[in-house]
């Protein structure tokens, strides 16, 4: 840990949970808690909670959870010393300067160094544009309709036709070779200099601080590879690197324009749409998105109108829809994309499509619709099976009837069939199975916050019948009866110094239970209840473990249970507990001396139930 942990401690303490989300997330006043449309999930029905008295938040719906740091950590796309240093300010109270490490130290200073090589040689590259030998290059953008501007703008530039003239510059300018490998501009063998840009055109890619970080280079013309980018260094991660967002994060559209290469960023800025970016040479991953969702609430799509740009489409969708971001997606046609579309439509055009683009769902719908032949009876029910399975994936009642009937009238379904279509498919499908009961469990969990009544209910995965899977039925029956333990003991009601009379943290079979027991039983055994929410400091790192943690203190007793029902449910299921983690032992060599002690503390325990 970079900072000592009561540091942290008293940042946390010091913090408000609700100000601080209240800040990014419209906050609900609930019974004793605040309700929100979940920011890390896509919801139109509020499912995530935040418990001021408690201090920390939860969502029924994706399920995560932790303390005001993680919250941070996800909202802010953050590390946890960045989260505790932000809040620490925003509390007023001053961290140590903290020592940094000598490998800290080497990797700072190796990183300097690259960002120092990558600077170096874009200056090199944009002056060798400039030169006679790069008149080709300079031509070649020209042609492309470039102006010098934004050939400026960009940096672009030209690397010669030589295999070690960029190394023989760097090196003048001080680099070594280490340095020089490792920003993958060059390989040095025995053999010689191998530079990895030869007579290409230029692009400079950079970081969010407009930093340059690779290169991307274009064959001139025709040739393979058309476009070569530079390996991933300690500065470059393809999977998280976004072409053009040094300068869509200062655009002032409410908006981002995601493109699929270079050269459309590049000619959408110069036609005035600043907010254009794209992710490069790599499909979209939940890398981009997570910083994509930092910058913007909102993506228009705007790939390729060819398949493979379709396929791009179809499936960077649910990954931005998954991270809470709105999605539309641009119609091109009959340009292939939009730097062609511009050069020859122009700009107002373009802006005209911007406004029409459609919402991603009935461009899913377009996409799947020409995968099926029409003419065909068959296929046609087929694909009216298909859309009423996509309507399904909407939880809220009212948005899916508003695209049903936006998509009914789009491709000539008949309404009521579709809407009759969506009914059985919701009842039938196994596969929706989970989903849906899923989806029922957490309309009640909401129903029951918003009422201001939060109740453990046995779940009915306890009740199926014994012979499907029963272990599995079992022990996840175990591992709800190990949450509702632990969170009625950290309650306002519990008494945790009865649970340590009976109980030991090896007990808990579930993960979270058991790094919760291990880490509040020594406490509670002295007679001292610390704040369950400051268990997530150390795991904070883990969204995991933190989201187990709140769901955990979500556990409550129904409210209304009298004294001695509750009572008698929660001393069987210690008792379950205890059984069957004195049952594991058994199996398990390291208590082989325990064994007869074991097994008489089981026959005891059957005594009694
Ligand atoms: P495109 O071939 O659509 O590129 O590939 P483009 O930007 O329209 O290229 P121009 O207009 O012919 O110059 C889209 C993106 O895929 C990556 C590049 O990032 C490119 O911008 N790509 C493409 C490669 O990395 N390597 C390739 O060989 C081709
Ligand atoms: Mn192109």
């Amino acid at each position: 840990m970079f900072y000592p942990d009561e540091l942290i401690e008293e940042v946390r303490v010091r913090t408000d949970i609700v100000s601080v989300i209240s800040q990014y997330v419209k906050l609900t006043k609930k019974g004793s808690g605040y309700m929100a449309c979940c920011p890390f999930h896509n919801e139109k029905t509020p499912s995530f909670h935040v418990s001021p008295s408690r201090q920390y938040y939860h969502c029924f719906g994706c399920g995560v959870g932790g303390n005001v740091f993680t919250f941070m950590m996800q909202y802010d796309n953050c590390t946890f010393p960045e989260a505790v240093k932000i809040l620490a300010d925003r509390a007023g109270i001053t961290l140590p300067e903290r020592e940094a490490t000598q490998e800290e130290k080497e990797r700072a200073s190796l990183r300097q160094t690259l960002l120092a090589v990558n600077k170096e040689a874009a200056t090199y590259f944009y002056f060798q544009l400039r030169s006679p030998q790069g008149a080709r290059a300079a031509e070649y953008f020209r042609k492309r309709g470039l102006s010098e501007e934004t050939v400026r703008k960009f940096g672009l530039g030209y690397s010669q036709n030589y295999r070690d003239d960029l190394y023989r510059y760097l090196k003048k300018k001080g680099f070594n070779d280490e340095a020089i490998a490792r920003s993958g501009l060059a390989k040095i063998t025995e053999k010689g200099i191998q530079e990895l840009f030869w007579n290409r055109a230029m692009f400079p890619i950079m970081d969010a601080g407009g930093h340059v970080i690779a290169f991307g280079g274009r064959v001139m013309g025709e040739g393979e590879p058309k476009y070569l980018n530079s390996p991933e260094t300690m500065l470059f991660d393809k999977s998280r690197s976004l072409f053009g967002l040094h300068l869509a994060r200062r655009s002032r559209r409410p908006y981002f324009i995601l493109c699929e290469g270079y050269m459309d960023v590049i000619s959408m800025h110069q036609a005035g749409f600043d907010c254009a970016l794209a992710s490069l040479g790599t499909s979209l991953t939940e890398g981009h998105v997570a910083i994509l969702r930092r910058f913007t609430k909102e993506i228009i799509l705007s790939y390729d109108s060819d398949g493979a740009g379709k396929k791009a489409a179809m499936r960077a969708i649910p990954l931005l829809q998954n991270a809470g971001l709105t999605v539309r997606v641009l119609n091109l046609k009959p340009y292939k994309d939009p730097d062609e579309f511009l050069t020859h439509e122009g700009a107002e055009f373009f802006e005209a499509r911007i406004r029409e683009a459609e919402n991603a769902f009935l461009f899913q719908s377009d996409v799947i619709r020409d995968g099926f032949d029409l003419g065909d009876p068959e296929q046609k029910t087929r694909f009216h099976r298909e859309i009423a399975r996509m309507l399904l994936a909407f939880p809220d009642e009212l948005e899916r009837t508003n695209y049903l009937e936006a998509v009914s009238r789009r491709h000539g379904i008949p309404e009521q069939a579709l809407v009759s279509m969506v009914r059985s498919l919701s009842l039938l499908l196994p596969q929706n199975e989970t989903e849906r009961s899923r989806s029922v469990r957490t309309s009640r969990q909401r129903e029951e916050y918003e009422s201001g009544y939060s109740g453990y209910t046995e779940e009915t995965e306890t009740d199926v019948p014994e012979e499907s899977g029963r272990r599995t039925v079992r022990s996840s029956g175990l591992a709800e009866d190990e949450r509702l333990v632990l969170g009625w003991a950290v309650s306002e009601n519990g008494h945790p110094e009865k649970l340590v009379e009976y109980l030991e943290p090896a007990d808990f079979s579930d993960e979270t239970c058991r790094m919760m027991a291990g880490a509040l039983f020594p406490a509670w055994k002295e007679g001292r209840r610390p704040e369950p929410a400051s268990l997530i400091n150390a795991c904070a790192e883990d969204p995991a473990a933190s989201a187990g943690i709140s769901d955990v203190l979500d556990r409550k007793l129904p409210e209304d249970l009298s004294a001695e029902d509750a009572g008698r449910i929660l001393s069987e299921s210690v008792r379950r507990i205890r059984k069957e983690g004195l049952k594991r032992r058994l199996t398990d060599p390291e208590h082989a001396r325990e064994i007869i002690a074991i097994q008489n503390e089981l026959g005891k325990i059957d005594k009694k139930t």
